[in-house]
């Protein structure tokens, strides 16, 4: 297994590219299956476990796919399975991604309920919502969704009782082959949803609203198979930025759309950080002193909560307490004991954290638990005195592109290296 040795107390430093966004590139290999006419080519894809795994379900489920230096060529015509086998979805959450598609295009599939998360329940009652409005009879058995209709999908009115990225990624790729129109009320805002419209305009299909919280589809007949380039990574830009901040450094992310990034942004302004902004690029310039910033956590544009735990290990380092609140996962804090084990002060109330500040870290072997919390422990190593070892980088890989090289490229000193489990 892997782990990362940081050997704290250097600051980072330098220029460095974003890679593409995952959060938009799953949705969109997953809108392949929407048409067999053609090959895709779509640019910018991270090569990071989880767009490898999704290129595995794609595989089993018969499409032809290549991807080599952050271009995925796919084909979809010759499918030969309508069914998401659980032993994928179990890795990968997001597979329930191939539900919309594969019910649009073949009026059945069968998705594997993901199971559940690090960082609490994560239902999916709000994708099986959609498919019904949109005219499929859905049954859960032996821990699949089994999805039908007769015919085609028809559009529908859907109005989200909570705002949904994913949910509103599966009525999109359902509804732009529906019969009629379909209305997506309180749609998720994010730009990975954005991307995926984009995506999916570029492929003949017509939605009306992209970039708002109402988005009207209008079902075609026909989609077709295009080339495309994939947004950049704001959460990955985002945590590259936290590095400099918390070692007291000065960063520059090319590749970024600052206005991805606004409330991000903002918050390092009012911890003290100089930032400035290009169309395509953030530069951060860490304060002597970090001042301490309450944050909570809510759908875009609010702060990501994709960011949370990177704010946390940097709010450690600040000159004052610091409120935390998560409104989107009220348990997304199995980050907290790691950090308090370097050293760091932060009670858990029940759905926010007090975050004592300044408190010195020292390094130490500290467990990764997902994505983002081991993104947060990375981040605590490099300011921590002496030597942070972070198990179970593959939950750092899931999400991250070849993050120990950036992070070497401006300064850090990190490498990877193997351990063995009890
Ligand atoms: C996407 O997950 C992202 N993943 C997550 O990023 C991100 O944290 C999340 O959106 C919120 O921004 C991808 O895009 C692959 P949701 P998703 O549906 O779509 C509840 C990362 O670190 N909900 O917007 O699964 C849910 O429990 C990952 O890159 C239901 O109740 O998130 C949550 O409280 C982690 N029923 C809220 O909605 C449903 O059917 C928002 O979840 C679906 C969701």
């Amino acid at each position: 297994m892997d782990k990362l040795v940081i050997r704290g107390g250097n600051r980072i430093s330098g220029t460095i590219a974003a890679s593409g966004s995952k959060n938009s590139a799953l949705p969109v290999i997953a809108a392949t299956l929407l048409t067999p006419d053609g090959t895709f080519a779509i640019d910018r894809i991270p090569d990071l476990k989880d767009v490898r795994t999704f290129i595995q379900l794609l595989d089993y489920l018969g499409a032809e796919t290549s991807f080599e230096n952050n271009l995925l060529k796919v084909s979809t015509s010759d499918l030969k399975s309508i069914e998401a086998p659980y032993e994928l979805v179990k890795k990968m959450r997001a597979s329930i991604y191939v539900l919309g598609p594969l019910l649009a295009r073949f009026g059945h599939t069968r998705v594997s309920l993901p199971g559940g998360c690090a960082f609490g329940p994560r239902p999916v009652d709000l994708h099986i919502m959609v498919m019904e409005k949109l005219g499929a009879t859905v049954t859960i058995e032996k821990g699949f969704i089994d999805a039908k209709v007769n015919g085609k999908l028809r559009g529908a009115r859907i109005d989200f009782p909570i705002v949904s990225v994913g949910a509103t990624g599966n009525a999109l790729m359902a509804a732009v082959t529906a019969e009629g129109t379909t209305i997506l009320d309180n749609a998720a805002l994010e730009p990975e949803i954005e991307c995926l419209c984009n995506f999916l305009v570029k492929m003949g299909a017509r939605i009306d609203g992209i970039g708002t919280t109402t988005l009207t589809i209008d079902g075609v007949d026909q989609l077709k198979a295009v080339g495309f380039e994939n947004i950049f990574d704001r959460i990955e830009a985002g945590t590259l930025l936290a590095a400099a901040a918390i070692t007291g450094g000065s960063v520059t992310v090319t590749g970024v759309v600052p206005e991805q990034l606004a409330s991000v942004l903002d918050a390092f302004r009012q911890s003290g950080c100089a930032v400035t902004v290009k169309e395509d690029s953030v530069t951060l310039v860490a304060p002597e002193k970090l001042l301490p910033v309450d944050i909570t956590a809510r759908p875009y544009p609010e702060f990501p909560t994709d960011m949370q735990a990177q704010w946390m290990a940097l709010m450690t380092q600040a000159q004052g307490n610091s409120t935390i609140i998560d409104r989107v996962y009220h348990e997304r804090f199995n980050h907290i004991p790691e950090l308090n084990r370097l050293g760091a002060k932060i009670d858990i109330r029940d759905n926010w954290a007090l975050v004592h500040g300044p408190q010195e870290l020292t390094g130490t072997k500290v467990m990764s638990t997902d994505l983002r919390a081991s993104a947060c422990l990375v981040l605590a190593g490099l300011v921590a005195k002496e030597t942070t070892e972070v198990l179970r980088v593959y939950h750092l890989d899931r999400g991250y592109e070849a993050i120990e090289k950036k992070l070497t490229t401006l300064g850090a000193d990190i490498e990877r290296a193997k351990y063995q489990e009890f």
